[in-house]
């Protein structure tokens, strides 16, 4: 008997060391184990040995099952082993492959002016305020010393939600927003860049445009200190080369006011189509604000004095990368986009 399942085993051995499927394995499971099996048959043999082999017999038959069983799990491992390495080898990811192009979006010229007028006026110790593009007639108009029916309005007709609110026509509305909310009645120093509104649409005027506005309140502010902050806001602008002139102007809020021209950068000031021969473009509004706009917003103009100005944004954009329409601002147009993914020093804009 020893010597047979000596045989048997090493039969079995060899049926292990073919077997390379998991079908191949669960086939040698039914040769062996199965209804009919090596290892079955032997065991229901066992009652036609006679006693006193029964004892010595049945350990044989173990040693062989035991033999069965160590092997069947070391190639069931070893299958399922091959397997999970296969599987790996087959979803292998190539990380040399090139990935697909993702399209990168890059800043809008109007942004990017806007950034660089906060960090202008942040480094010269403003602070940047919001306003409110939805405003009423009293921040936009009345406190800024446009009474009802005050001529001056008509130069700034609007959207109107209903008779008291209507969309910001400039962002001087900040103004009496921020003299209100200091209610310490303590120095000013901010700008307020954003998003106006007004009914116009042709070349250069859409209904929809960017300002910024700049206030400063404080005791004993000149009009000295307006020029000289408007001096540095042109230069570092469009050019350390820009001329700045000032002109007197009217604005209900301001006085005197002023309206400020640079020299032009397409022709250097000699005079050309863009700045119609004159040699001059005009850049913005500014002046000293008006005592009355002081009082309303709770300032003693005996003791303040102020100085105000608003620029177009877009007019800023416009003039800083060459754009001849200010229609392309809106429009979307991706050819024209794209064309903002660089950095300032890389432009170089020919007039
Ligand atoms: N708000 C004025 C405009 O839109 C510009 C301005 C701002 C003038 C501040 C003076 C002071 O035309």
């Amino acid at each position: 008997m020893h010597q047979k399942i000596d045989l048997l085993i090493e039969k079995l051995l060899k049926d292990f060391n073919e077997v390379k499927t998991m079908q191949e394995l669960n086939d040698l499971k039914v040769k062996y184990q199965g209804k009919k099996g090596v290892i079955t048959e032997l065991n229901s043999a066992i009652k036609d040995i006679p006693a006193t082999e029964k004892k010595d017999y049945g350990m044989e038959v173990n040693r062989l099952r035991s033999a069965f069983n160590e092997g069947f799990e070391n190639i069931k491992l070893r299958i399922e082993q091959e397997l999970i390495n296969k599987k790996l080898e087959e979803e292998k990811i190539d990380i040399s492959l090139p990935s697909s192009k993702r399209k990168k979006g890059s800043k809008h010229p109007f942004y990017r002016v806007i950034e660089e007028v906060e960090d202008l006026f942040v480094s010269m110790g403003y602070d940047v305020v919001d306003g409110q593009e939805l405003e009423d007639d009293e921040h936009c108009f009345r406190l800024l010393n446009y009474t009802k029916g005050h001529p001056a309005r008509d130069a700034q007709d609007t959207f109107y939600i209903d008779s008291e609110y209507l969309l910001r026509t400039q962002t001087s509305a900040a103004q009496s927003r921020v003299m209100q909310a200091n209610t310490k009645k303590g120095p000013i120093r901010v700008i307020c860049p954003g998003k106006t509104y007004r009914r116009d649409d042709d070349a250069t005027h859409s209904h929809q445009f960017g300002q910024v506005e700049g206030l400063v309140i404080d005791k004993n502010i000149s009009l000295a200190d307006l020029k000289g902050t408007l001096e540095i806001f042109a230069k570092k602008l469009l050019g350390e080369d820009t001329k700045v002139r000032f002109r007197p102007s009217y604005f209900p809020f301001t006085s005197p006011s002023c309206e400020v021209d640079v020299s032009c950068f397409k022709c250097g000031g000699k005079g050309c189509p863009l700045c119609k021969k004159t040699g001059w473009i005009e850049l913005l509004g500014a002046g000293m604000v008006h005592p009355n706009v002081l009082r309303m917003g709770g300032y003693d103009p005996d003791l303040f004095t102020g100085f105000a100005f608003g620029t177009g944004l877009d007019r800023l954009a416009m003039f800083k990368y060459a754009i001849p329409d200010i229609r392309y601002l809106y429009t979307n147009d991706v050819r024209f986009l794209k064309q903002f993914d660089r950095k300032d020093e890389e432009y170089e804009i020919k007039y």
